[in-house]
């Protein structure tokens, strides 16, 4: 797959083991970086990387922030985005199975570079599960046309 990732400042100690990851797992990366440490703002990334997924430049993004909650907010304005804030490997997981995630978000504040490793690793090899979680799914997009459900 191709992986689109970006990143704050807040974010960056978690760049060189999301990197790991997904070149481990034989993906592509598409990087939009930041990989300085100067203050910078998470919606410019955050739009980059939902951009790229949403117009199938890439097939999954991966934003990184202090928390991973600003990222997660601002990516899940763009329309088609389904953004999980993950902060653990069990959660990786589900949001691949059963909430069909096209991004997620980690927090550099928050999350060890091992963890976010095990994270991404686990995302990117997880796959939706359909069935009733695309009932359920197919409900979220009725909510973002502004549907009745
Ligand atoms: C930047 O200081 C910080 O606010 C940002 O990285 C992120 O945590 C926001 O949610």
């Amino acid at each position: 797959m191709k992986i689109a990732l970006g990143s704050d400042h807040g974010g960056i100690t978690l760049r060189e083991a999301v990197i790991k990851a997904v070149a481990d797992g034989g993906h592509e990366l598409i990087d939009f970086g930041t990989d300085k440490s100067d203050s910078c703002d998470y919606p410019d990334y955050a739009l980059l990387v939902a951009n790229a997924v949403v117009s199938g430049v890439a097939d999954k993004g991966i934003l990184l922030c202090g928390t991973g909650i600003g990222m997660s907010i601002a990516a899940n304005k763009v329309k088609g985005i389904r953004c999980a804030h993950v902060t653990d490997v069990f959660s990786a997981q589900m949001c691949a199975e059963h909430n069909n995630a096209n991004v997620i978000a980690l927090g550099g504040r928050i999350t060890d570079p091992d963890t976010a490793y095990k994270i991404v690793t686990t995302y990117l090899s997880a796959a939706f599960a359909g069935g009733r979680h695309q009932r359920r799914l197919d409900k979220v997009a009725a909510i973002e046309n502004g549907e009745e459900l």
